[in-house]
């Protein structure tokens, strides 16, 4: 009989379930919201990314049917041969003047939109100077361009100036930061990076895929946020976040828009949207716009829970976002945060290693403008009782 030449990966699972760091996937029965039943389970929901409930609003879902009535379930074909619908070009135009640049482009998801741009623009003879804690998507395409990495550490833009001034004269150089870190719910320092970039005459790269309907006038971002217009070279966005959907987007002049319609891979070589898809995106923009209340009862919400958290003595890091991670330190003691919660009807997701640092685990928290105060004040009081039990407070 053959022998199973993968089977090395079953031993590296085991070495993952005797350091407690083996997850299974969660899976969730019926509609993505504040309370949700995962495995069976009802619990509140603190780990989707869905910060604006837009997942079930009612709006985006008669759109997203009737753009099937219309238009069909698929695209069927990539946006450069046949796959480009005026219900695409209708998404971009609408998220061109929402994000105040010349032009668009979406991507199928976030992580293509920063993959393919970065390694769209680079090429080997350049340099990325990229924060320690970029999002995976970012450093992947820098990979993948084949230009020099230069990492400096998270947040740290003395240590970038550092970097560039040591940089020979001629090597195209790209500065690349997250507006909002995935992991700690921070801020890049997006004014003081754009006064190096200008300085030093870089492209200026912002990946807002966790600003994007959260930050800046009506859900803007971060750009917006700092009042950085103009600034800013390329401004990445998801909508699989706040939106509710599906895809990613790159803003920028309509020249490096048209660029990446030449050359990045996943435009070229990967299927659209179903016209669904972008019609559900159009939708959102007009209840951003239309009913930013929304976006208050997410600060709202996220005030009310980090102050609960911190008041009960837990370490939830320098987050200024309403994602809060709340830092265990060894990774198997997030999991059994994570899995003590679980049991008593609050999700929140384990963090562990190599997604953070090895004593940085945590579990993740990220409130919804949909959580009632009594949901929230609920897990409070299940995080009071879990952490308690393992020594965490
Ligand atoms: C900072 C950051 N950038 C990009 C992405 C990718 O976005 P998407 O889920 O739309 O692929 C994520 C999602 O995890 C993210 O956290």
């Amino acid at each position: 009989m053959r022998q199973d030449p993968l089977a090395f990966l079953s031993t590296e699972l085991d070495t993952l379930r005797t350091q407690g760091l083996y997850r299974s996937l969660r899976i969730l029965e019926g509609r993505q919201q504040a309370t949700s039943v995962f495995d069976g389970k009802t619990v509140v929901n603190l780990s989707s990314n869905n910060y604006l409930g837009l997942t079930t609003h009612p709006k985006l879902i008669e759109r997203a049917i009737q753009a099937i009535k219309d238009f069909g379930v698929g695209s069927g074909s990539v946006r450069t041969i046949a796959g480009t619908m005026e219900i695409h070009m209708e998404l971009e135009r609408r998220l061109a003047a929402f994000k105040k640049t010349e032009a668009v482009v979406v991507f199928q998801s976030g992580f293509t939109a920063n993959a393919g741009t970065v390694s769209s623009i680079l090429g080997k003879e350049d340099v990325v100077i990229s924060d320690e804690l970029n999002h995976a998507s970012i450093i992947d395409g820098c990979r993948l361009s084949r230009a020099t990495i230069k990492v400096f550490p998270h947040k740290n833009v003395e240590a970038a100036r550092k970097i560039l001034s040591e940089l020979p004269a001629g090597p195209r150089r790209l500065l690349i930061t997250d507006g909002v870190f995935s992991m700690d719910g921070d801020l890049g320092p997006l004014p003081a990076l754009c006064d190096l970039a200008e300085e030093f005459g870089c492209i200026m790269m912002v990946d807002d895929a966790h600003a994007s309907g959260v930050f800046g006038a009506n859900g803007r971002g971060t750009v917006d946020h700092f009042g950085m217009h103009g600034r800013v070279d390329i401004q990445v966005g998801t909508l699989s976040k706040a939106v509710g959907a599906l895809g990613g987007y790159v803003a920028g002049t309509r020249a490096f828009i048209e660029y990446l319609y030449h050359r990045a891979r996943p435009f070229l070589f990967s299927t659209s949207h179903p016209p669904s898809v972008a019609a559900t995106c159009i939708a959102a923009l007009d209840v951003l716009e239309q009913e930013p209340e929304i976006i208050e009862r997410l600060w709202d919400n996220t005030r009310f829970f980090k102050a609960g958290l911190s008041a009960l003595g837990f370490n939830t890091g320098l987050s200024e976002s309403p994602i809060t991670p709340v830092i265990a330190g060894e990774g198997s003691l997030a999991m059994k945060l994570s899995d003590g919660l679980f049991a008593e009807g609050v999700f929140a997701q384990g963090i562990a290693f190599p997604t953070v640092a090895r004593d940085k685990a945590r579990v993740r928290t990220i409130v919804t403008a949909s959580h009632t105060k009594d949901e929230l004040q609920f897990a409070l009081d299940k995080f009071k009782k879990v952490g308690m039990a393992l020594g965490l407070i």
